[in-house]
Formats: structure tokens, sequence, C-alpha cells
């Protein structure tokens, strides 16, 4: 007979696959910051965190909020959660999992009390994908979302504050989403999105820092004219040019110990087979848990930008999107949950995060720890992310004793 456990890790599984049906590319997952397929997506979510016994609300940014009671009124609040938006192509577990993994140690409590309530959040946006700026949802519970915030475009040049009006939100609520005052601690739940865990034969992990990172576009301009008429030497090729940079991003990962550093997204301009592109434009993303040195590589990338393009009489601009320090989670909290890892007979391996996540946000805030599960072949942003059923039996198991047993929520007052 499976033990109730187990069967919840299934469900936790079988939950994150059903949402995946909400996207906006059909043989895809691809749900992205308030388009239609996010709103069935919370829609079925706020069904579920109903039924645990949460009210529900989604606030200005557009993140979806329950909230469990505590036994008493005044009692503090523990938050957790993570991020409902997913990459193009992605898969099914990265980020939706937290939220599923909260809502399950929520039901898992069958009506039980404890001495502080618990806010799930599934947090609107995490990735950066449609406006190209990461951490929108977060950005909102910790009062960073600001006007300047609010007029990033996309591409078609619609606002992040004209996308909630007609997503029916009222953005002038903004500083609104800014979490309680009786928020005492954020756990998030995570696949690990890399391969370490694997590599180690561990099952869970405990973060203790989050790396920083810089995003930036970069447009190369140049003078579009006719494929076959323009002899070479007389060309002015922005997609050679930022081509020829893109390989220069990559030499300085591989030279660089510690720094990842890659461009994802490449558009050409006219993008037409029989024309020499007129511009270019490439994405930066650059990471390294040291900031000094991820500051030394960007500065060098750019510097690199605008060398090629003198030589090769191209215009280069550059435009930053985002530059996140790395970020330490709280000692205690983190403290806390390892031994609830060990609680379950469990050696927790202490991690560094390479990829971004909400906590590093919400740590501004609040104190805050992440629990890592293993990802098989270390495979995510990919349609193959999964995770193992025994890995979320034994975060849950490591969850339910965080909550009754090692989670000490510290007031406010007692924490200055
Ligand atoms: C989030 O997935 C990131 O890009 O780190
Ligand atoms: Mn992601
Ligand atoms: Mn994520």
């Amino acid at each position: 007979m499976p033990n109730d456990l187990r069967v919840q890790a299934e469900q936790v599984i079988e939950r994150c696959r059903y949402l995946a049906q909400f996207t906006e590319e059909s043989g895809e997952i691809r749900r992205t910051f308030l388009s239609p397929a996010m709103r069935e997506c919370m829609h079925t979510i706020q069904g579920w965190m109903q039924s645990a016994g949460m009210t529900v609300m989604t606030d200005a940014a557009g993140n979806l909020r329950g909230r469990y009671p505590a036994m008493n009124a005044a009692a503090p609040c523990l938050m957790i959660g993570s991020h409902l938006d997913t990459v193009p192509n992605g898969g099914a577990f990265d980020g939706i999992l937290g939220v599923m993994m909260g809502l399950a140690l929520i039901e898992a409590l069958r009506g039980e009390k404890l001495p502080f309530a618990i806010e799930l959040v599934g947090f609107s946006e995490e990735e950066g994908v449609r406006f190209h700026l990461p951490f929108i949802g977060s950005r909102a519970l910790v009062g960073r979302a600001d006007a300047g915030m609010l007029a990033t475009k996309d591409s078609g040049g619609t606002t992040i504050a004209e996308a909630l009006e007609s997503f029916g939100l009222e953005p002038s609520k903004i500083q609104e989403c800014v979490m309680g005052d009786d928020a005492v601690g954020f756990l998030e739940f995570h696949i690990e999105q890399g391969i370490v865990l694997e590599s180690e034969d561990r099952s869970l992990g405990v973060v203790q820092a989050i790396a920083g990172q810089t995003r930036a576009e970069l447009t190369f301009t140049g003078r579009a004219n006719h494929a076959g008429t323009t002899p070479m030497h007389l060309r002015q090729d922005a997609a050679a040019g930022a081509a020829e940079w893109v390989l220069e991003v990559e030499r300085k990962g591989f030279k660089t110990p510690g720094l990842v550093a890659t461009v994802g997204d490449f558009r050409c301009s006219p993008g037409a087979v029989n024309v020499v592109a007129g511009e270019a434009r490439a994405s930066l993303d650059v990471r390294h848990a040291d900031d000094d040195v991820r500051h030394w590589a960007v500065e060098g990338l750019l510097a690199s930008a605008a060398s090629i393009a003198k030589r090769r009489e191209l215009a280069v601009t550059s435009k930053l999107l985002m530059d996140q320090s790395a970020v330490a989670m709280d000692g205690g909290m983190c403290a806390m949950a390892a031994e609830a890892v060990r609680e379950v007979g469990i050696s927790p391996l202490s991690m560094v995060s390479g990829a971004g996540h909400d906590a590093m946000i919400l740590q501004e805030r609040v104190p805050s720890t992440m629990i890592f599960l293993r990802s098989p072949g270390g495979v995510s942003h990919h349609p193959e992310e999964s995770v193992r059923p025994q890995d979320v039996e034994n975060a849950l198991a490591t969850g339910l004793v965080f909550l009754r047993h090692t989670f000490k929520p510290v007031h406010k007052e007692q924490s200055v």
C-alpha cells in the first residue's frame, strides 16, 4: 500500500503535468505573464486552493495569493511559493512545482492550524519572457514595482501597466501588493535545474545563495542592402558583426571560472534571406556568484561590442535591463530547512543556485530559503524536464517537518 505522502507526491506531479495544458502554443508549454493560458491556469489552481481551506485573491501584479489561517488571528505568516510562468517550450515543473508543493503541504495538514498562517503565492512572472524583465511578480511583493517598471514595453509596444489593465487588474494599486508586516519567512521549493544533486546522488539540497545576473540587449546597426549585388568588402553587415560578438560572449564564459554568459535571443532585420541585415539585436545574460566578476565581465563584453562595431563600421547601442546582485539566503531559514531535511533521514546538500528565483527578491524583505529537488539528467527550460516521485515525497515529508517542528517564527520586533 503506498503511503499518503507517496499518493500526494504523485498528485503533485500529475497536477504539474495537468497544468501544462494551459499554454499559448499547442504542442509546447509556453505560459507567459498575463496570457489567456495563465488566466486559465490560475483559475484551476484557485479552485484547488479554495478546496484546501484557503482564501484566495489575485493581486494587482497578477500574483495568485491564498491564505491558510493560523490558530489565532494575531499570528505571524510564513510565505511559500514559486512562479506560474514558463519559458517558451519549457518544462512542466520549473516554478509551478513549488506552488503545487505548497498546496500539497496545506492539504496534508487536513485543517490542522499552526501557530502561524501560511500564504501560498503563485508568482505571475519570473522568467522575463514577455517584457525581458524578470521577477515582475516578486518585485511587487517587496515594493519594487515602480512607475519605471510599469512603463516597460513588450515587443509590440504594450506597457506592463497596459497589459495589467487588459487582464482586468489595476496597476495604480501595485503598491498594495507589498507583503504584510506579519510575514516572517519565505520558503520556495524548486527543481534544481542542474546536474549537481544527481551527480552527488542526493535527493534534496538547501540553497545558501543565488548567483547575480545581468540582462541586457545590444543593437548592432549597419546598412541593409541587396545580398546579390553588394560586394563583400562594401558591406556593413549588422548580423555578421553581432555574430562575431556572440562568439566573444561564449569565449568570455569559457575563459572566466564560474561565469556563464549567454546570447539566447538573436534577431536580424529586415530578416530576409536576400537582404544584408541592417540591424541585429542580441540579448545578453551573464551570471556569477561574485558580483565584481560579473560586472567586470559585462564591461569587457560591452567594450568588445564597441570595438567589433568600430572595425566593421557599424553602430552599437546597449540597454541594461537588469543588474541583480547575488543574494545570500537567510542563515536561520537555511538551518531550519536543513534540519527538516535531516529529520526525514536525508543528508541535504548545501548549494549555490545559478538560476534566478523569486526567493532572491523576497529575501530583500523577509528571511528566505529554498529547497531544491533533484532534476533528472539536469534538464530544465526544456520539455523533457522532470522530477522523481521519491524526491517529491521526500520534499513533502521535509516540508511537513519544517511546518510542524523546525520552523520557529521570529516576530519582526524580536529580530531587530
Ligand atoms: C530563471 O529561470 C532564470 O533564468 O534563472
Ligand atoms: Mn525558469
Ligand atoms: Mn524557476
